[in-house]
């Protein structure tokens, strides 16, 4: 079937190939339209809304939602243009290999490959990722994390001293990063994939020389590598896997299917990975120092009778705050200040 439409999207194209230039010509201008040009005269051109043609019926059928933005995403992708840019179909022309890529990639999408996989790039708060399989993709709840961060710390003047706990694209170190220049991060990831693709995406963001990852996995009394064995930190952030093990069932095919699962497990509360963090944080976090973490929404009262409980004079549970969907998402702790004798 998919043979067939594609068969019959080419013989349009052929039909259609001079007219379409035509009118793209007339309707777009600047560096998009001479790649475009380019493109056009060296093969044939199909309208974009003929080879959208039967994608929304498969996508849904396949089900993916909001098949109106994945669709404007994949042509913005194919055409080489920003999202934003593409107000309509009307006037836009697909080469014949962007056709082909066009159709992989809807393919890949009905077999529900996250749209941030296929296009190898995202937008993560003011900075463009680029994404990798296998590496966690940045969520939104993650920006409104690390602005909350970034709104707490934009008033300290001197230098802090950052930890991240599990970088993976490296997304909330380089956000805060980019908008505190007073902020130096050493992160750890146990991905290779994910270590290389934080480093890689620091350097075109110009942000290495204040970023440094270490392929390096935290585990009980091996919370850092050696080389950080007596650093102490003023900061230290992480969303570590929080996902607990009976929620996996109900977790989209794009993250059961595509994700790293290391980088979602958090065991049978959630917060196997966390208690590991807490424990780092007990030596490597500098008195006073602050924790902030994001967790699952039901995980705030429970680190905060963690906190009371078993960490009683080394950290303090200072407070959970919720992300826009009032969920209770993310906990700052601070660690005790020393006692003056
Ligand atoms: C939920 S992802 C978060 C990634 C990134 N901070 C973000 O928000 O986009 C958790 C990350 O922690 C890493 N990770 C999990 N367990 C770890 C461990 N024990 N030591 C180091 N990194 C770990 C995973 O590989 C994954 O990249």
């Amino acid at each position: 079937m998919l043979k067939l439409v594609a068969q019959q999207l080419r013989q349009q194209m052929r039909q259609v190939s001079r007219v379409s230039t035509i009118n793209y010509t007339k309707a777009t201008s600047g560096t998009d339209l001479s790649r475009q040009q380019q493109q056009s005269t060296q093969s044939p051109t199909i309208e974009v809304n003929k080879a959208l043609e039967g994608w929304p019926e498969k996508l849904r059928k396949a089900g993916v939602g909001d098949i109106d933005f994945n669709l404007k995403c994949l042509v913005a992708h194919v055409l080489g243009r920003k999202f934003n840019t593409v107000k309509g179909y009307n006037d836009l022309v697909f080469t014949e290999n962007q056709l082909e890529e066009f159709e992989r990639f809807c393919e890949a999408r009905c077999a529900r490959m996250p749209l941030q996989y296929i296009i190898g790039e995202w937008d993560f708060m003011d900075l463009t990722l680029k994404t990798s399989p296998s590496v966690f993709i940045p969520r939104p709840e993650t920006e409104e994390f690390v602005s909350k961060v970034i709104e707490v710390y934009r008033d300290v003047k001197g230098p802090i001293n950052m930890l991240e706990v599990g970088c993976g694209s490296g997304a909330m170190s380089l956000a805060i990063l980019h908008a505190l220049p007073n902020v130096r991060s050493t992160a750890i990831e146990r991905g290779k994939a994910a270590t290389e693709l934080s480093r890689e995406n620091a350097k075109l963001l110009g942000l290495d020389d204040r970023f440094t990852v270490y392929h390096h996995t935290m585990e009980v009394d091996n919370y850092l590598p050696p080389e950080l064995g007596n650093e102490v930190y003023d900061l230290i952030i992480g969303n570590p896997p929080y996902v607990k093990s009976e929620e996996f069932p109900l977790l989209q095919p794009e993250v059961v299917c595509y994700e790293n699962l290391n980088a979602l497990d958090g065991g049978p509360d959630g917060l196997r990975v966390a208690r590991l963090v807490f424990n780092l944080a007990c030596e490597h976090l500098r008195p006073g120092g602050k924790m902030w973490l994001e967790l699952g929404e039901d995980h705030p009262p429970l680190v905060q009778t963690i906190m009371d409980t078993q960490y009683e004079g080394r950290l303090r549970f200072i407070a959970g705050y919720k992300d826009q969907y009032k969920r209770n998402r993310f906990v700052e702790i601070e660690k005790e200040p020393a006692k003056t004798a």
